[in-house]
């Protein structure tokens, strides 16, 4: 099973983007169009990602053209030509097979961010390719159901490589999930988020800042103005937060509440009903979000309260769709990690150091005993957002002093990233069960990263 299904991408979004403009949304120029703050008249189609297993799979990072919505095209990095690549699906117990092969001009390396792989498997900045070369990689499955996802690790050009476009969801199914009979198939909706910004021409450009990079625009899977014509019934979506630096407020414009059951890690030990969360890079979150009540042409808005921004409009169909799902008391079971016997302190300072130091290929900075429950303490003296992502375990997040001052609905279960605002401290539980292996910890402020937040470290 290769892909490259270009023409199917550019094909399934068929309005003219000459329609909006003309429509009176916004008047001159591409730029300003993209910048409206106000919805235009015409909202393009959701875009969905086609799923493929990742036995025996290949993906190609390479420039490519994709649109956008409504025949806007757009000059971006891809994998396999799509924006965002392809979904990988599996189940635990699956072997991945995959090929990459590098078609950029620069060197990269994936990182199948939230898969639990040993260091050959798991995009090391040390294993990045060349151009025009491939890199195999082959793990087993064996980890608890989730939507993972997979971007390049290249040292100091993850930015620009994931700003550009490289990015796509990997879900892994299992047992325990199915037995929730949860909203599926054209009701399951992976739905990555994230911002952008473009040229004059239209294509999509990285103007990287110490800070973090913060695009004008957002984008849901790879879609403008995006809409989904929605059936009267309950849908799952599957949120990745896939910005550089920016963290979405996420919310309902009717004020309705999101069933939150999953995270990072997985299924969440009981549904909690929230109405606002808070996403930043890395993060994911699994939402029930219950349309029954809508009607035939009317709509709710998916918002950005950070930026107050409409992220992605849902239409009513008014034909009846998953009305029977209802939320169990329990989801799953989440074994507590408890009594840890090490304690470490990682202090995330400035844009680029982690207790001190910047990020040292060749140096490994700390070692950890395969199977020891450790408690690891994130703070930050300033500069903060910093979201901190750990790779080779899940971990539990313990608590928050300082800043928000408390633990939020979609911090509880298994997490692998946890945001560290202004003047926070966060404490994490977390074990390494399965490989003696390299790993990385870091900033996934992907400007804080590549200026070298980020340490290795080894499981032995
Ligand atoms: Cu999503 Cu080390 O990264
Ligand atoms: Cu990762
Ligand atoms: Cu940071």
């Amino acid at each position: 099973m290769t892909v490259p299904h270009e023409s199917r991408h550019l094909n399934r979004r068929a309005f003219l983007w000459g329609a909006a403009a003309s429509a009176g949304a916004v008047a001159v120029g591409v730029p300003e169009v993209l910048a409206a703050r106000t919805p235009p008249a015409t909202r393009n189609p959701l875009y969905i990602p086609p799923a493929f297993s990742p036995t025996g799979f290949t993906l190609t990072e390479k420039p490519a053209i994709v649109d956008l919505g409504g025949g806007k095209l757009s000059k971006v990095w891809a994998y396999n030509s799509l924006l965002p690549g392809p979904t990988l699906v599996a189940r635990r117990g699956d072997t991945a097979t995959i090929d990459l092969y590098n078609s950029l001009s620069q060197p990269t390396i994936t990182h199948w961010h939230g898969m639990i792989v040993d260091y050959l498997n798991d995009g090391n900045p040390r294993l990045v390719i060349p151009t025009n070369t491939w890199y195999h990689y082959a793990f087993t499955i064996s980890q608890r159901a989730a939507m993972n996802w997979y971007h390049p690790h290249p040292h100091m050009m993850t930015g620009e490589q994931v700003a550009k476009g490289l990015a796509g969801a990997f879900i892994v199914r299992d047992n325990e999930e199915d037995a929730l009979g949860l909203p599926s198939g054209a009701y399951e909706v992976p739905l990555v988020v994230r911002d952008a910004s473009f040229s004059k021409s239209g294509n999509m450009v990285y103007r990287p800042r110490s800070g973090g990079f913060e695009g004008k625009v957002p984008l849901v899977n790879g879609t403008l103005n995006p809409r989904l014509d929605v059936d009267a019934g309950q849908y799952r979506f599957r949120v990745l937060g896939g910005s550089n630096a920016r963290i979405f407020g996420l919310a309902l414009s009717n004020g309705a509440h999101f069933t939150l059951i999953g995270n990072d890690g997985g299924l969440l030990e009981t549904p909690v009903e929230v109405t606002q969360i808070d996403l930043a890079p890395g993060e994911r979150v699994d939402v029930i979000v219950d349309f029954r009540g809508l009607t035939r042409g009317s709509s709710v808005m998916l918002r950005d309260l950070r930026a107050g921004w409409d992220l992605l409009q849902f239409v009513g169909t008014g034909t009846s769709g998953d009305t029977t799902w209802t939320p169990p008391t329990r989801l799953s079971i989440i074994d507590k990690l408890s009594s840890p016997v090490t304690t470490r302190d990682f202090s995330f300072d400035g844009m680029s150091r982690i207790n001190g130091s910047t990020y040292d290929l060749d140096r490994i900075d700390f070692t950890v005993p395969l199977g020891q429950t450790e408690l690891w303490r994130f703070t930050t003296a300033g500069n903060a957002p910093h979201p901190v992502h750990v790779h080779g375990a899940s971990f539990q997040v313990q608590s928050r002093a300082g800043g928000r001052g408390r633990l939020f609905p979609w911090e509880a279960g298994w997490k692998d990233t946890v945001l560290l605002e202004d003047g926070e401290t966060v404490e994490i539980l977390i074990r390494f069960n399965t490989f003696r292996s390299l790993y990385v910890i870091h900033c996934h402020k992907l400007e804080h990263e590549d200026a070298g937040m980020m340490a290795n470290f080894e499981v032995v």
